[in-house]
């Protein structure tokens, strides 16, 4: 969507992942979605680093609202967990130089069952309008997904008519994947900052690994569509909660940064533990991820071979300043790191000579001919992450 916004991937937090719908504030204090988790939550993204490092969204997921609209129609925040309106909210997210994102349904209900928009999308935009928020995301329960080619589009167009600048993200192609109609992507591009894909992310590896796969099975008709401007949307990160192990962890990372995706963080930024902290600030990833080439990467190798190099897969993304950033992921469980070698060919890069940098910093720099074998040694379920500098310039490398 061409409305000066998301001209790379957006980063923040956002509710969903880790907290769901929990509206038991007196049983749950600290996780209910209300209006202390979220005061909570911009405090701990300023003074942990989170905004600095490009955490700039905090984000409302679903849940937030009443089960009526009041006597003018009006959707209206619940009133215990809320009690000082969505207005407060802003000011206070602004207050800190954070930005509002917000979430509602392009359907009659949203998925957890509070008011859609569906036939008050006026009424609805103009009191976003009066909270001042920065980024709606506009799920896609309880509507028929064949509707959506039409209705994400248009009210995107009254979004952007208010004249405020909100970020659009759309759940849209999720929905018409689910039930096997062909999204339009090329429109979705055209009208969307964010399409979210495909599966709800759950906490785990299992679905993080399905993710993936299923974004390496289909990126030949994905990644075309990604860009300034407009980005595919795999899902929240699950990094500090309870599913993922730290080198698991890292590979969600790394494989994100690769996609272009959007980095939401949706975990308890009061206990995260200091080594999920380190990977969600880790600069150099995050600078991969913010390229502005803009160019979602691919899943270059999948599962390769038999032996050393079963099970594996290298993802790759080109960056504007002709380097190149290289996840090889292993899926083995078996114990050990397992050591592999890689061809020139394997890896898809120029024949050339790179220096070669761990992003997570766990190896020193290396230099690599181009010619000889390069070896990885790769952790169970885990992943080394390369930047690939080339040592000469991307026109003498692609003439020779
Ligand atoms: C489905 C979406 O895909 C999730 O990310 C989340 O927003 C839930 N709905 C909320 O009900």
């Amino acid at each position: 969507l061409n409305n000066g916004l998301a001209m790379t991937p957006p980063m923040g937090w956002l509710t969903w992942e880790r907290l769901r719908c929990i509206t038991d504030c007196e049983k749950y204090p600290n996780e209910c979605i209300s209006e202390s988790l979220i005061k909570r939550t911009a405090d701990l993204m300023v003074s942990e680093g989170y905004l600095d490092a490009g955490y700039e969204y905090l984000g409302i997921d679903d849940c937030w609202l009443e089960k009526t609209r009041d006597d003018k129609g009006r959707l209206v925040p619940d009133r215990k967990r809320f009690p000082n309106g969505m207005k407060a909210i802003a000011d206070y997210i602004h207050s800190k130089g954070l930005k509002f994102g917000m979430y509602e349904d392009y359907g009659n209900l949203t998925c957890a069952g509070y008011p859609g928009v569906l036939g008050n999308e006026k009424i609805d935009i103009n009191t976003f309008v009066e909270w001042e928020i920065d980024y709606l995301k506009l799920d896609g329960c309880y509507i028929d997904p064949i509707q959506m080619d039409k209705g994400y589009p248009d009210f995107g167009k009254l979004l952007n008519a208010t004249g405020r600048s909100i970020l659009y993200s759309c759940s849209w192609p999720a929905y018409q994947e689910e039930k096997k109609i062909l999204p339009n992507y090329a429109s979705i591009a055209e009208h969307c900052n964010l399409g979210r894909n495909y599966d709800d992310i759950e906490d785990s590896w299992a679905s993080l690994t399905k993710i993936m796969a299923w974004f390496g099975d289909n990126q030949d008709r994905l990644a075309q569509h990604a860009g300034p401007g407009h980005w595919n949307d795999p899902d929240m990160l699950l990094i500090g909660n309870f599913g993922l192990s730290v080198d698991q962890a890292k590979v969600q990372m790394a494989v994100w940064a690769i996609l272009a995706a959007p980095l939401l963080i949706s975990t308890d930024l009061a206990t995260i533990r200091p080594e999920f902290k380190q990977i969600l600030l880790n600069r150099d990833i995050i600078a991969v991820n913010q390229d502005k080439l803009g160019k979602q990467g691919l899943r270059v190798g999948k599962k390769m071979g038999s032996g050393s190099r079963s099970k594996l897969e290298i993802w790759k993304r080109e960056l504007y300043d002709g380097s190149f950033a290289m996840a090889f992921v292993s899926y083995r469980d078996d114990g050990i790191p397992y050591a592999a070698k890689f061809t020139y060919y394997d890896m898809q890069l120029p024949q050339s000579e790179f220096e070669v940098q761990d992003l997570y910093k766990e190896e020193e720099i290396r230099s690599w001919d181009g010619t000889s074998d390069f070896e990885v040694r790769i952790n169970p379920s885990g992943v080394k992450f390369y930047k690939f500098i080339s040592k000469k310039s991307m026109s003498e490398i692609w003439d020779i």
